[in-house]
Order: structure tokens, then C-alpha cells, then sequence
């Protein structure tokens, strides 16, 4: 197992850590930029209050709930959906990177993250939802956003996608989720990290 990585079990034996569960949920789409170019998958992330990308979910509180029903909870206020989520839609749990924020004296926080597979009408069914029931939306969420997977001639696409900011660990959730479950091609996303580098500077 990768370094600062823990099962879903050993993390839930911390039970002074802080807890947060977050989501990509995602489709597959037929469906074409342009008329040309494919978009192979929808996958949803949200632009947060804080201008900070990152994936829908939240805290946890597992003395009051199990990780999945959070999960769905937080779902429901974010997206306007209680997507179910179940154990087998886990992929990792890892201590948070330490933030400025945080003090020293507060409790570790644990992320823990999942994927959701869905078909393309439920998805785009969220995304409704999203703007027009979810509680948080306007509040905690200023708006869900698509992840381009494609690149354009300009240079943009997932490139600049990547190049922007993400709360936490969130991108590289992104791009591990990408990978593992071979959404694009490993070396698509190669060059698109590698360009994501060389842009804003
Ligand atoms: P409140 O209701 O305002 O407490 O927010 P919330 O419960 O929706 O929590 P939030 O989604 O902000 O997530 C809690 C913490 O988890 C954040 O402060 C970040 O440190 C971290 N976090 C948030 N989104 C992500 C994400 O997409 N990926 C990762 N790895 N961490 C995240
Ligand atoms: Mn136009
Ligand atoms: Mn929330
Ligand atoms: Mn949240
Ligand atoms: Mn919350
Ligand atoms: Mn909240």
C-alpha cells in the first residue's frame, strides 16, 4: 500500500480523527464536442466557495452514521441527490496533507475517497438537481463543472483544466482515478500533467 494510505478499516479505528468523505461520480457519454470531438466521460466536480475545485462530499461523522451514509447525506445537500453509495464504491483513505489552517492541536482528518460509476441520464439528472434543489447550492457550492478529458488545438482542455486550483488532495484523486480505472490513456494524461505544469507561470 502507497505511503500516508490506509484501509477503509484501520481508518475508522481512529476514532478522535475527523472524518470526509468525497465522490467522482462519473458516466460514459457517446456524446461529441463539436460534433468532433469525443467526450468519452462525464465526470462531475464543483467549483466550491472558496474558488477551490474539488469533488462533491464532506464531513463525517461516524459515531452518528457509517462513512457511505455521510457520504449520501452530504450528497443530498450538495447535489440535490442521495446517491447511494456503498463499501464497494471505496478507492483509498489517506490523512489530509497538513493545511495552514489547521493547528497543531486540532484532530487529523481523514479523507476518504470513492467512485461512482452511473449511466449518463443520472448523471445529467445530478446536474439539474444541482442547480435548481440542492440546499448548498449558491452557499458551499457555487456550481458543478464537467471534466474536459479531451485536449483542443489551442492547448486548452485537460491541460488547463488541471492547471487550476484544488482543495486538498482533490486532483490528485483526479488524475489517480483517471489512470487506475483507464478513463483516457496514460499517456494523454501524461502530457496533459506535464503542460499543466508550464501554464499560469
Ligand atoms: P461544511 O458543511 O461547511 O463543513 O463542509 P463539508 O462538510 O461539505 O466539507 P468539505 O467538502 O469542505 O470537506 C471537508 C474537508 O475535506 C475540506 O476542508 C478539505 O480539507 C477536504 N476536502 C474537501 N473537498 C475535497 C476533495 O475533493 N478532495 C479531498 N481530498 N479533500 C477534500
Ligand atoms: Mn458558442
Ligand atoms: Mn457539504
Ligand atoms: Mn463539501
Ligand atoms: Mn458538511
Ligand atoms: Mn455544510
Amino acid at each position: 500500500m502507497e505511503s500516508g494510505q490506509l484501509s477503509r478499516a484501520e481508518a475508522l479505528a481512529c476514532t478522535g480523527c475527523r472524518h470526509a468523505c468525497h465522490v467522482m461520480l462519473f458516466s460514459d457519454t457517446k456524446s461529441q464536442l463539436f460534433g468532433q470531438i469525443p467526450i468519452r466521460h462525464i465526470i462531475l466536480m464543483q467549483m466550491r466557495f472558496d474558488g477551490l475545485l474539488g469533488f462533491p462530499g464532506g464531513f463525517v461523522n461516524p459515531s452518528k452514521e457509517s462513512l457511505e451514509e455521510g457520504l449520501s447525506r452530504e450528497l443530498l445537500e450538495e447535489i440535490g441527490v442521495a446517491v447511494p453509495i456503498l463499501e464497494e464504491n471505496h478507492v483509498n483513505s489517506c490523512y489530509a496533507p497538513p493545511s495552514p489552517s489547521s493547528s497543531s492541536s486540532s484532530s487529523r482528518l481523514i479523507l476518504h475517497f470513492y467512485m461512482k460509476k452511473m449511466e449518463e441520464e443520472q448523471i445529467l439528472d445530478i446536474e439539474r438537481a444541482a442547480a435548481s434543489t440542492a440546499v448548498d447550492h449558491g452557499h458551499e457550492v457555487l456550481g458543478m463543472v464537467r471534466v474536459p478529458l479531451y485536449q483542443t488545438k489551442n492547448g486548452g482542455g485537460l491541460s488547463l483544466f488541471l492547471s487550476h486550483s484544488f482543495i486538498g488532495n482533490a486532483r490528485l484523486q483526479l488524475v489517480d482515478c483517471l489512470l487506475r480505472f483507464g478513463l483516457i490513456p496514460a499517456k494523454h494524461l501524461h502530457k496533459a500533467l506535464i503542460q499543466a505544469e508550464t501554464m499560469h507561470k
